[in-house]
């Protein structure tokens, strides 16, 4: 029942739809019990054998049997609308709530679980609540109240005959049980691992094609795949093998409690009771009992939904089990775009290791910083912890005197341009995606924007210009390009704070020379803190800061640090050798 009440918190404002839906259906189960008792009183009338007396009678009651039937399946219908209405209802708000909660989180969120993903789970488990609710929710009252029902029912006739008619039914239920419980369990978790395995390969070996075919691999690739196909059916082998007996004996068992009932009622008709009463009784159990056992079937059957169902809102419920980004109450304005790093530390959710280790570093207003060093350093955990994707866990990350904490969201984003490496345009047109930028900028700034982010030539390749739908009709631009487009979103904003991830590669050095040259308009007289992976970005800034496994390890410029002779100055010679090399290719193909 613990269920019910999860759902009611998807429907505040209509609780009474799913307690209406259950009396409803409460209401047909009984009814659907009442035409069995009505042909019972035909047969007793009929065993009278006064049939001229009776006909009357029996008409009446043949009359009942029919409106109780129908009764029943008029109630189960209103108890399915009712169960449609809230199901739909809950569906609805379950999205629409973990949407809201959604966008409270802080942007990192986003970073390890893809819109893909939480589309997937939110999607998959709202619809598997619908289903549950709409179509199985109606049976759950009858799944309850019908064996019980049918249980008083059993003993009201003949105890007698009510316990002969228990003993193979109980021992059925006992096999049941004894298989869904503690081993059923056991098994059942196998399975999901098993099938979730399989399912994970399959994904797997799916993307991996492409590598596949690159390096000629084809056996191997395929050999996960195939393990976890063998080990999956060897699971659902032993599970099928496992159920048989028990299943046959269930089966015989539940369909034969007339083997005991007959015996008892000879027996007793034997002991000198009245011989057609003990036959009237014999015929209403004939009845009854399956009503029984199948009742006692549906009930287990709706405990598996009821299950799944819990499943699939703990799941939604996981997903958006996230703090969400702590608004201040008091939020502080900001008027000048100094970034202060102040011994800030940070790690991961779910991982012990800092991923940012006591950084403290000022970026003067109108200055530009960079940050350099080794991959998975911590340069990107950095830069993102200024527009707060994630909050840090000791120290301070504060604008112009304020810590981000205090400044209202919609502020903060309003301050700062970033530009992460996993650029993200949206699936529509060029134009739109530029004017997430700002919406209200003038045709000149939008213009001005394309020619600084050197967007010209990327247009000029497609026939809809501006108007091409990114994704659509093969329309996907390359990684330099994407970035560009972000570029001129990025100026296009016009932000006092740039937050910039350079791209690590680019295909061509033509690429490369335009993406950097956008790079110095959208940073002219702003404050800076860019991500550099190529040195020649970094010889004219302000500061560089030397980053290794989440420390600031050297700090200053260009050459300050080449007279350091340290980290800086090995990973400049480094860069020349391969600029060199670069260049000497180039010469050669020439
Ligand atoms: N979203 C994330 N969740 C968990 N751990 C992360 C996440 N992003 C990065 N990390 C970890 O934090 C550490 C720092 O990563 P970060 O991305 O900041 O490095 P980086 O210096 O930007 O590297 P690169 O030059 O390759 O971009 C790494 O150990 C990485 O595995
Ligand atoms: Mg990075």
């Amino acid at each position: 029942m613990g269920i019910l009440s999860k759902f009611q918190v998807y429907m505040p404002e209509r609780k009474g739809l799913l307690s209406g839906a259950l009396f409803m259906s409460a209401m047909s189960s009984l009814m659907g019990i009442l035409p069995f008792i009505f042909i019972w009183l035909i047969v007793r009338e009929l065993f009278k054998s006064q049939i001229e007396s009776s006909q009357a009678v029996i008409s009446v009651y043949a009359w009942w049997a029919l409106g109780t039937a129908l009764g029943g399946v008029l109630l189960y219908f209103l108890a399915l609308t009712l169960s449609h209405l809230a199901a739909f209802r809950v569906e609805t708000n379950m999205r629409r709530q973990a949407m809201q909660k959604i966008m409270q989180f802080p942007l990192g969120f986003f970073e390890n679980n893809t819109s893909g993903r939480i589309r997937k789970i939110i999607d998959d488990n709202a619809s598997v609540t619908h289903s549950f609710l709409a179509h199985q929710m109606p049976d759950l009252a009858g799944s309850i109240l019908m064996p019980l029902v049918s249980l008083v029912l059993l003993f009201v006739f003949d105890w007698r005959l009510g316990l002969a008619c228990l003993v193979p039914i109980a021992a059925a239920l006992g096999i049941m049980s004894f298989m869904m419980g503690s081993q059923g369990r056991y098994f059942m978790k196998k399975y999901m691992n098993a099938l979730e395995d399989m399912n994970t390969e399959a994904v797997e070996y799916v993307r991996g094609i492409p590598v596949v075919k690159v390096f000629q691999q084809t056996v191997f690739s395929f050999k996960n795949f195939h393990d976890s196909i063998i080990k999956y059916r060897d699971m659902v082998y032993k599970y099928t093998l496992m159920w048989e007996r028990p299943m046959s004996l269930y089966v015989v068992i539940i369909h034969g409690f007339v083997y005991l009932l007959v015996p008892v009622s000879i027996l007793l008709i034997g002991n000198g009771e009245d011989t057609s009463i003990i036959l009237l009784d014999l015929i209403f159990y004939i009845l009854i009992t399956p009503v029984f056992g199948q009742s006692i079937m549906k009930n287990m059957y709706m405990n598996q939904a009821v299950g799944l169902a819990a499943e699939a809102v703990r799941r939604v419920e996981k997903l958006t089990d996230v703090e969400p980004l702590v608004v201040s109450d008091d939020p502080q304005s900001i008027t000048s775009h100094e970034i202060v790093f102040k011994n800030v530390s940070f790690s991961y959710p779910g991982s012990d290791t800092k991923a940012v280790d006591s950084i403290t570093f000022t970026v003067p207003q109108g200055k530009t910083f960079a940050l350099v060093g080794a991959s998975g350093g911590g340069k990107t955990t950095i830069a993102r912890l200024v527009p707060r994707f994630w909050d840090v866990d000791t120290g301070q990350v504060s604008i112009g005197g304020v810590d981000v904490k205090h400044i209202a969201p919609k502020e903060l984003m309003r301050h700062i341009s970033f530009v992460f490496q996993n650029t993200k345009l949206f699936k529509t047109s060029l134009l739109d995606n530029i004017r997430y930028g700002n919406a209200h900028a003038s045709n000149e700034a939008m213009e001005c924007a394309l020619e600084w982010a050197q967007c010209r030539e990327i247009l000029d390749k497609l026939p809809r210009g501006l108007d091409t739908v990114i994704g659509a009709e093969g329309t996907y631009l390359s990684g330099g390009e994407q970035q560009r487009i972000a570029l001129a979103r990025a100026i296009l904003k016009d932000a006092p704070i740039i937050v910039l991830d350079e791209a690590t590669a680019f295909s061509d050095p033509e690429n490369e020379h335009l993406i950097q040259q956008a790079l110095k308009k959208l940073t002219q007289g702003k404050t800076v803190l860019m991500i550099a992976h190529r040195l020649s970005s970094v010889v004219d800034v302000d500061s560089i800061l030397v980053i290794d496994k989440g420390e600031i390890v050297e700090q200053g410029n260009h050459h300050e640090l080449l007279e350091q002779q340290g980290l800086y100055a090995d990973m400049w010679k480094e860069f020349q050798k391969s600029v060199q090399w670069t260049v000497g290719k180039e010469a050669h193909n020439a």
